[in-house]
């Protein structure tokens, strides 16, 4: 049986996939977004990053078509949040046009091919209730999503560091955002009840156990929207290139704050400020796991509002909508932490409340935040999710 989070969107498709193509699926899939509770911008700092998939998917279902002569080999694949259908040539892949969601999906079929997957022609429908442009993974969730069809559909599963790194270059190559490999390998690798804590540096990971009843994670969107191949993402990349060059290292895994402080009137003070984010924020994730183990929620809470205060004054990816919302919860009762979670420049927030709380919290935090934005935003709560799989 497939948690309830899936169910709506597995009958949804399938309903969309027999009106389409008047027939039933073979296979569908499910691969979820993810929220970060720590390490923000250091997955492509050799960091350590904490993230869990959220109770929000994308959904991909898929039949084989027989391949013959009058038609090429071609997937065909239409999404029912864009209404528009992609046609991938199999024998010959391309990126579309810049913007264009379809690469995310053809970007993956494309590295697919590239490790020997045999492709044979598909029709495929797919939906995502994983909000767009939230910070939460939409994109990684698509990417893990076609990754995941292409194993049901050729019934062969690869390895899930290897799926991982297929998607995070699919998003390099054919979408254009130079991300880390955070958001890819959360959606393949994390496990119901569990956050992943994730070295970047050696892509090894350890699932660690969250399932305290007592403990709601919110999440809350700002609904001011981010767009992360806008260039800032990169410049942040860039900066954080310069410091490690003047630092003389291969990555800042290691580097300690007195190696920075010890090169600051070497560095433009912008690469310092990104380069004590970097640093911070690193120490901040593996506190956090440690912190975690034991139960010490005051201090995970603390380290929370740390490194929402590094992203907005040091690394300046946050923005006053998300600093309103997390003021507005650290104000709040039942409220152990909070900070804004994903990319930046909007999206969400992520806040950790007492489990009986929960209702009141979320209610107190939106009613007040739409009086003091004018925007109105939306809230969920939810438990760590389980990784992509196939549910038929
Ligand atoms: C985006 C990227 C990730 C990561 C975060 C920031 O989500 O895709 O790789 O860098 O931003 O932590």
């Amino acid at each position: 049986m497939p948690e309830a989070s899936i169910s709506a969107l597995i009958d949804e498709v399938r309903a969309q996939f027999q009106s389409k193509f008047g027939t039933d699926p073979d296979v569908i899939v499910a691969a979820p977004g993810r929220v970060n509770l720590i390490g923000e911008h250091v997955d492509y700092n050799d960091g350590f990053v904490l993230p869990m998939a959220i109770e929000r998917y994308t959904v991909a279902a898929a039949r084989k078509i027989d391949a013959n002569t009058d038609t090429p080999d071609t997937a065909e694949v239409y999404s029912i949040d864009m209404d528009d259908t992609l046609t991938v040539a199999l024998d010959d892949i391309k990126k579309g046009e810049r913007g264009f969601w379809g690469n995310y999906v053809t970007g993956v079929l494309h590295g697919m091919v590239e490790q020997g997957a045999a492709i044979a022609p598909f029709q495929a429908v797919t939906r995502s209730n994983v909000p767009i442009g939230g910070g939460l993974s939409s994109s990684a969730s698509l990417e893990v999503a076609t990754a995941t069809l292409v194993e049901a559909l050729t019934s062969t599963s690869i390895d899930p560091v290897a799926k991982g790194l297929i998607c995070q270059q699919a998003e390099h190559d054919f979408v254009g955002v130079p991300c880390g490999i955070m958001d890819q390998f959360a959606s393949v690798l994390c496990q119901k009840d569990h956050l992943l804590l994730l070295d970047c540096m050696d892509q090894s990971f350890q699932h660690i156990p969250f399932a305290n009843p007592d403990i709601a994670v919110l999440i809350i969107n700002s609904e001011v929207k981010h767009e992360l191949s806008g260039g800032e993402y990169a410049q942040r990349r860039s900066s954080c290139e310069k410091a490690t060059r003047l630092l003389e290292v291969d990555s800042f895994r290691g580097v300690t704050m007195e190696q920075i402080q010890a090169k600051r009137d070497a560095m433009d003070p912008v690469v310092f400020k990104r380069a004590k984010h970097v640093v911070g924020e690193i120490a901040r994730t593996t506190d956090v796991a440690e912190a975690l183990k034991s139960n010490q929620w005051d201090k995970v809470g603390q380290l929370m509002y740390a490194s929402h205060e590094s992203l907005r004054d040091d690394f300046e990816v946050s923005c006053k909508e998300l600093d309103v919302l997390v003021e507005l919860a650290r104000a709040t009762e039942g409220v152990i932490g909070s900070r804004m979670t994903g990319g930046g420049f909007g999206g969400c927030t992520v806040t950790l409340v007492a489990g009986d709380k929960a209702a009141a919290v979320t209610e107190s935090i939106c009613e007040r935040y739409e009086q003091a934005t004018g925007v109105k935003p939306t809230a969920f709560v939810t438990r760590p999710a389980r990784g992509a799989h196939q549910v038929v």
